[in-house]
C-alpha cells in the first residue's frame, strides 16, 4: 500500500508535467488520488464496526470540495460541519440531513433553526446554546432526532497548543470538570437531549489521550443514564482528531489502533449500548493529497540555493506559519516530470507570496532544483484545499481527482478550477456599488445620516 500510494502520486506529477495543465498562467494545483482516499474510509467502515448504528461522519473543514464530500457521501459516510457555509456544502454533496452533525461554538439562532428544521443532529457547545434549542423544540420547530451537548473533558493539551481542545481553557463545549452537576441537570430535564460529544484534537494528540476524554464521556453517559432511571443518553459522537504521519506514505497510527485505544479505556463504548458517530477529518483527506508547484527560479544567497516556487502560504499557511508544527515532505522532479537525482544540497523551498518566511521547507536535503522542475507535496489532502489564504491576490489552485474505475481505469476528473483573476478583482470590490452588494443604499444612507449625540 505504501508503494502504491508512492507510485500513484509519482504517476500524477508525470502526467501533468507531461500534459501542460501546468504553465504560467497555473503553476500550481493539487491533486486527491481517491484509491487512497477510498481506502481510508473504507479502513475505517471495517475497523470500526459497532453492534449498534454508527455514523462516521467526514470533518468538511477537512476538504470543503464538492466531488470529493460527495465521494465520501457515495462511500456511505456522513458529514460533519461547523458553519451555515459548510452545511450547505453538505446538503448540495448529497449527504441526508439525518446524516450530518453540526458543530460549532458559534451557532446563530438563524443557524440552528435551520439544522433543527432539516432534522440536522446538532452538538450544542454550551449551556446558553441549550437553551435556544429549547426554544425551538418547545415552538415544535425541532426535526432533528438526535442532540447533543459538546463535553471538554479538560484532560490537558496535546503537542500543538492551537490545535488542542481539551485544555482547561478551550473554547470548545463544557467543561467536565467545571460543571459536572450542570451537566448532568442538563439532561435530567431535557427529554430531548440524548448525545453527549467530545473530540480532543487535533493532531499532536495522542491515542491514549484522545481515549482518555471518551472515557470520561462514557463514564458520564452511564452516570446521566444511571440517575435518570432510563437510558437518557443514547448516542456518543466521539469526534475525530486521529492524527497524521507527515514523515512517509505509511497510513500510521491506523484507524485499528485508535479503536483498540479507545477499547482499553472505555471497553463499554463498542458494547452496542449507544448508537456511535465518528468525525475524522485529516485521517480521512490527507494521505490522498499532493501539491505540485513549478519551480520559477533556483538561485544561491548566502551560501544557500534558494528554489523559489509557487507552492506558498496561499495553500499551506499552517506550514508557512508554524513549521515545526506542520512540517511537509518535498520531492523534487524535472520538466518531463521523472524524479530527480543527483547530490542531495540544502535547498529552502519558498512561495511565491511577499515576504521573507514564505518557505515550505528551510534547509532541506534535496537533488539539486533548478527552474523549470516541479515540486511535489505530499499529505496534503486534508484542509490545504481548504485554508486557502488570499494575500497577494494568490488565485485558490485547481484541485483534480483521479482514482481508479471499474474497468480498472485511471480517471481524471476536475474538482475545483483555479481562481480566475475576474473572481479575485470583483471580489476585491469592483462592484462594491449598493446594488450589486446587495440593496444596501438604505442602510449605507442611515449610516451615512448626522446621529445626535445624547445629551
Ligand atoms: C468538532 C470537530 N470534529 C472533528 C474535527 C476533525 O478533526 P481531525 O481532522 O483532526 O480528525 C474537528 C477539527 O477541528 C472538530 O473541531
Amino acid at each position: 500500500m505504501v508503494s502504491d500510494i508512492r507510485e500513484r502520486r509519482h504517476d500524477a506529477v508525470r502526467r501533468l508535467m507531461r500534459s501542460g495543465l501546468l504553465n504560467d498562467d497555473a503553476p500550481l494545483c493539487g491533486v486527491i488520488d481517491l484509491d487512497t482516499l477510498r481506502e481510508c474510509a473504507s479502513e475505517l467502515q471495517r475497523t470500526y464496526r459497532s453492534p449498534a448504528p454508527t455514523l462516521h461522519a467526514v470533518a468538511a473543514k477537512s476538504v470543503t470540495l464538492l466531488p470529493v464530500l460527495r465521494e465520501f457521501a457515495e462511500l456511505g459516510l456522513g458529514c460533519e460541519v461547523a458553519t451555515a457555509g459548510e452545511l450547505s456544502l453538505a446538503l448540495r454533496a448529497g449527504f441526508a440531513p439525518e446524516h450530518i452533525v453540526f458543530d460549532s461554538p458559534a451557532k446563530t439562532r438563524s443557524d440552528l433553526r435551520r439544522a433543527l428544521e432539516l432534522g440536522v443532529a446538532v452538538n450544542a457547545d454550551n449551556f446558553d446554546e441549550l437553551e435556544r434549542i429549547d426554544a425551538l423544540v418547545r415552538e415544535g420547530a425541532s426535526r432533528s432526532a438526535v442532540l447533543g451537548l459538546r463535553i471538554n473533558p479538560q484532560t490537558g493539551a496535546g503537542e500543538i497548543g492551537a490545535m488542542s481542545t481539551a485544555t482547561r481553557h478551550s473554547k470548545f463545549g463544557v467543561g467536565l470538570a467545571d460543571d459536572r452537576e450542570r451537566v448532568v441537570g442538563a439532561y435530567l430535564h431535557r427529554p430531548w437531549l440524548n448525545q453527549l460529544h467530545v473530540h480532543s484534537g487535533s493532531q499532536g494528540i495522542s491515542l491514549e489521550h484522545a481515549a482518555q476524554g471518551v472515557r470520561l464521556v462514557w463514564e458520564l453517559a452511564e452516570e446521566i443514564n444511571a440517575r435518570a432511571g432510563e437510558r437518557r443518553v443514547t448516542h456518543l459522537d466521539i469526534g475525530g482528531g486521529l492524527p497524521v504521519n507527515f514523515a512517509d506514505d505509511r497510513i500510521t497510527p491506523s484507524f485499528a489502533e485508535h479503536r483498540e485505544a479507545i477499547e482499553r479505556a472505555a471497553p463499554g463504548v463498542f458494547s452496542g449500548r449507544y448508537a456511535l458517530t465518528t468525525e475524522f477529518g485529516r485521517a480521512l483527506t490527507a494521505k490522498s493529497g499532493t501539491l505540485i508547484g513549478l519551480v520559477e527560479y533556483a538561485k544561491q544567497t548566502g551560501g544557500r540555493r534558494i528554489a523559489i516556487t509557487h507552492v506558498g502560504v496561499q495553500v499551506a499557511t499552517r506550514t508557512v506559519f508554524a513549521p515545526e508544527s506542520w512540517p511537509l515532505r518535498v520531492e523534487v522532479f524535472d520538466a518531463l516530470g521523472e524524479p530527480k537525482s543527483g547530490d542531495p544540497a540544502p535547498h529552502d523551498i519558498a512561495g511565491p507570496a511577499c515576504f521573507a518566511g514564505d518557505l515550505i521547507a528551510q534547509n532541506r536535503l534535496l537533488p539539486p532544483v533548478e527552474a523549470g522542475d516541479a515540486v511535489a507535496i505530499p499529505d496534503t489532502g486534508g484542509y490545504y484545499f481548504s485554508t486557502h489564504y488570499s494575500y497577494n491576490a494568490l488565485p485558490r489552485p485547481a484541485v483534480y481527482t483521479v482514482g481508479t474505475e471499474s474497468d480498472g481505469s485511471r480517471r481524471w476528473r476536475i474538482a475545483r478550477r483555479q481562481q480566475r483573476v475576474d473572481d479575485i478583482v470583483a471580489d476585491a470590490g469592483l462592484h462594491a456599488d449598493a446594488d450589486a452588494v446587495g440593496g444596501l443604499a438604505h442602510e449605507l444612507a442611515e449610516l451615512s445620516a448626522d446621529v445626535p449625540r445624547e445629551a
